[in-house]
């Protein structure tokens, strides 16, 4: 018990007996039953009425006051504080005009185990074998998923269409950001020194030149500038601040140019084109989205709403080392696919793709298998990835040390989850564990398709989204059973498509 409570507690004491005032106060009339009786007793009654009606009194002005401020303080606090809700969907206040309840979970296919079998009916007449590659990620391989007919249709449309680079070369931007840098050669290093031991490893400089201008170096590559830059003066490999100093701000980068900077040496090395499945598409094209949606169970309104399909081309030589497909998602992130519904402009934005859906459009003769580097590792570590000798993340020289390969053979589907889920049947954090990427092709080219399925992890700007999109005026011909988010129809019926 506490100070307080116990001089609470006396005070309650104290007040309690004025409850029964009537009797202590009775006794005196009692002893003086004879003469003045009838003054004394009329104006003792007087006395105690007025006592006892203000204290009445009192008391339910009290009840009163005590009442209305709690409900005040109620009402102010949801005033106050909105967004609060969003974390208290149980809470049993009905949702405002922009609130959606989240009356949809997300369908998730179990994996069982790695190796594990089920068949799965995409196509009428006709099951499919679906096998478990990896439980994280949760990854699944369905050979036979397009026929060679569709992968060859896939491909001509793509070459119709015009594929463009992947990725542009270093472009002369470059030296205009680093005259722009406004950072010290101090900071610069503090900034870089993640381990902060006070000097630079390569893995250090490695991870940062790969953000910056997607330039791919290996640790030979940053030796070989160190070296002409004659940067590292003790040659330990490592860049203290005095030799960091020494540098101009852009030294690197100018070197590299200096030397040409070829498309093996960027991040991704392919060329790629979109092709629309909605609508009016080619209808090999419908039908991958309809195999799509049966194969994933998701709401079909969210796969129609999901990046078009991506072809992908890579010649002899070509890859793409190892990425996640969509980011990390802060609360200050945005989706891509949902900046309409966003309410204010945000400082990060990402893909939020929930699935990806990889076709292998051709059987490649040699190299170009897809490597998931840390699938079903016991644990992830980062640091790891990148050691100063073994790059995992690089998928022209160490595809071999990936956890897992899938070669590319023509019609075969794989699909994998990049985010967990959030345990409540909406997306969750991103998966770690989705890390993947293309190894080099050394002999013949590669086709390769994506369908991404955008899915936001904040489920009211997603639904948000999908409101704002169903108001959008429709044409005429519109208003058949494909379309699930009518105009007209009322918020409720439009979640349950969600
Ligand atoms: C991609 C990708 C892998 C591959 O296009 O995002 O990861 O095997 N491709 O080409
Ligand atoms: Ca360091
Ligand atoms: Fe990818």
């Amino acid at each position: 018990m506490t100070d307080n409570q116990e001089t609470q507690d006396a005070a309650a004491e104290d007040t309690s007996p004025s409850g029964s005032a009537t009797l202590p106060l009775r006794q005196p009339c009692e002893r003086l039953s004879c003469h003045k009786s009838s003054v004394c007793s009329r104006s003792y009654f007087v006395v105690v009425m007025v006592f006892f009606h203000v204290y009445i009194i009192n008391v339910i002005a009290l009840l009163f006051y005590v009442h209305y401020n709690s409900g005040q303080e109620d009402a102010s606090r949801s005033r106050d504080a909105p967004s609060s809700s969003h974390q208290r969907p149980e809470s049993r206040r009905p949702p405002s005009k922009d609130e959606f309840q989240r009356d949809i979970s997300l369908p998730r296919i179990e994996g069982i185990r790695v190796g594990h079998v089920q068949k799965v009916s995409l196509v009428s007449g006709r099951l499919h074998e679906m096998r478990t590659l990896s439980l994280k990620p949760l990854l699944f391989e369905i050979p036979g998923f397009l026929s060679e007919d569709e992968c060859r249709v896939v491909m001509q449309l793509a070459q119709l269409k015009g594929l463009m680079e992947s990725q542009l070369m270093v472009q002369d931007g470059q030296e205009e950001l680093a005259r722009e840098l406004n950072l010290s050669p101090e900071e610069i290093f503090n900034l870089l020194d993640i381990n902060q031991d006070g000097q630079l490893q390569l893995h250090e400089i490695l991870t940062h030149s790969r953000v910056r201008d997607g330039i791919w170096l290996t640790p030979e590559n940053l030796q070989e500038i160190y070296a002409g830059l004659k940067a590292d003066k003790d040659g330990n490999g490592l860049l203290s601040l005095e030799e960091f100093r020494l540098l101009s701000n852009d030294a690197f980068q100018r070197f590299l140019l200096q030397r040409g900077v070829k498309r093996s040496q960027l991040v991704r090395n392919s060329r790629h084109t979109w092709l629309y499945q909605g609508k009016g598409a080619h209808q090999v094209l419908q039908d991958i989205k309809e195999r799509v949606i049966r194969l994933t169970r998701l709401p079909p309104t969210l796969v129609d709403l999901s990046e078009p399909l991506q072809v992908v081309r890579y010649e002899e030589g070509g890859h793409y080392h190892a990425h996640h497909d969509s980011g990390p998602v802060y609360p200050e992130t945005a989706c891509t696919h949902t900046r309409l519904a966003a309410n204010a402009s945000t400082p990060f934005e990402t893909s939020c793709r929930y699935i990806t859906v990889l076709f292998y459009l051709n059987s490649v003769d040699g190299g170009g298998e897809t490597a998931f580097p840390v699938a079903d590792n016991r644990t992830y570590d980062e640091v790891s990835l990148i050691q100063n000798d073994v790059d995992l993340l690089d998928t022209r020289r160490n595809c071999d040390k990936s956890n897992l390969r899938v070669k590319p053979t023509k019609g075969t589907a794989v699909f994998w989850y990049n985010y967990l889920s959030d345990g409540r049947g909406w997306v969750g954090e991103q998966d770690e564990y989705a890390l993947h990427g293309g190894c080099m092709v050394t002999h013949g080219t590669k086709w390769v398709a994506n369908k991404w399925i955008n899915i936001d992890p904040d489920y009211q700007r997603q639904a948000r989204y999908q409101q704002l999109v169903s108001q959008q005026p429709e044409e005429e011909e519109d208003d058949d059973e494909d379309l699930t988010m009518n105009t007209g129809i009322q918020s409720p019926s439009i979640h349950q498509d969600l």
